[in-house]
């Protein structure tokens, strides 16, 4: 969907008493989401090979591990391929809100089905997930200290952690070292892009860095937030809560691109002219840390 588009009608929901807001808006996400579960296995799938590469880099082994997942969007992807590639124990996963919907798990567990030949058993509960994956919407972990009782090994997320604002982020990293058993893994997946840029080519992947602060306020909304932090200073929130850099990876943007002459076209705004060129292009961010 054209950004412009999107913009409008995330725009018009926020003008909205917030509950009924966000009612359309899980509807509209789920209706959308239902119709494109076969191409989110696939984007996921590549997100996958890629951490799986980093986890073995680390020597870092899932079998009968715990996985914990931020961020568990509209449907537990990530969790089957822990749980049935990776022989994981099981799957805790947390989201803020609760997108996922039984029609999409249906569509998830028949695709698991007919391609891998993987019967997903069901248990009985609001949604139809097999035993080892439990899902906890509604829970801000930067508030909430109730974490899975089970020790956990590695928390993951995946293009979650652009969309957490600053101060959410470093309380969601202490909530984690205070609560489990140390040592554990962290590896976050990011996409400090403008996510507009995915659906308008016009745009440049790092428009937003034009605009202040209030300005930006003006052009997203609690549907569509983006922190628009470049690494430095994802990497500072994570020493200044304690944790380890085990290995970073991230995008250039190579100078005779296209992606690259846009972004010479902006102007930035005063904000972001102290970073370097390669920290404010630094794109696709797999980070992994480690605690204790
Ligand atoms: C772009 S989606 C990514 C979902 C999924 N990880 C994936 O790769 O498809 C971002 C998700 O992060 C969730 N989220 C945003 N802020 C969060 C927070 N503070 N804690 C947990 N989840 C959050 C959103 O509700 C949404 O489900």
């Amino acid at each position: 969907m054209n950004h412009k588009i999107k913009s409008f009608i995330f725009k018009t929901l926020d003008l909205l008493p917030s509950k009924l807001g966000f009612g359309i808006y899980h509807q509209l996400q789920k209706f959308l989401n239902r119709n494109s579960v076969h191409y989110k296995i696939k984007t996921n799938d590549r997100s996958f090979k890629e951490a799986l590469q980093i986890l073995a880099e680390a020597d870092i082994e899932l079998k009968d591990k715990t996985v914990l997942e931020l961020g568990s969007g509209w449907a537990p992807i990530i969790p089957y391929f822990f749980l049935y590639f990776e022989n994981a124990k099981n799957v805790v996963t947390y989201d803020i809100n609760e997108h996922y919907d039984s029609k999409t798990i249906v569509k998830l567990n028949n695709y698991f089905k007919s391609t891998f030949n993987i019967e997903v058993a069901t248990e009985k509960g609001n949604y139809p997930l097999p035993h080892p994956i439990s899902y906890y919407p509604n829970k801000n972990l930067a508030i909430s200290k109730t974490l899975s009782d089970e020790p956990v090994d590695l928390i993951f997320s995946r293009f979650v952690l652009e969309h957490i604002p600053p101060n959410d982020l470093e309380k969601i990293h202490q909530n984690f070292a205070q609560s489990l058993l140390k040592p554990f893994y962290i590896l976050h997946m990011i996409s400090p892009s403008d996510h507009r840029a995915y659906d308008d080519k016009t745009l440049s992947y790092y428009d937003f860095l034009k605009y202040s602060k209030e300005q930006w306020k003006q052009q997203h909304t609690k549907f569509d937030y983006h922190n628009r932090l470049r690494l430095p200073d994802y990497l500072q929130i994570f020493e200044k809560t304690g944790y380890e850099i085990v290995s970073l990876h991230y995008d250039t943007c190579d100078v005779n691109s296209e992606k690259y002459r846009k972004f010479k076209e902006l102007t930035l705004h005063e904000d972001y002219t102290h970073y370097t060129e390669e920290e404010l292009l630094a794109g696709s961010i797999n980070v992994l840390l480690k605690f204790g």
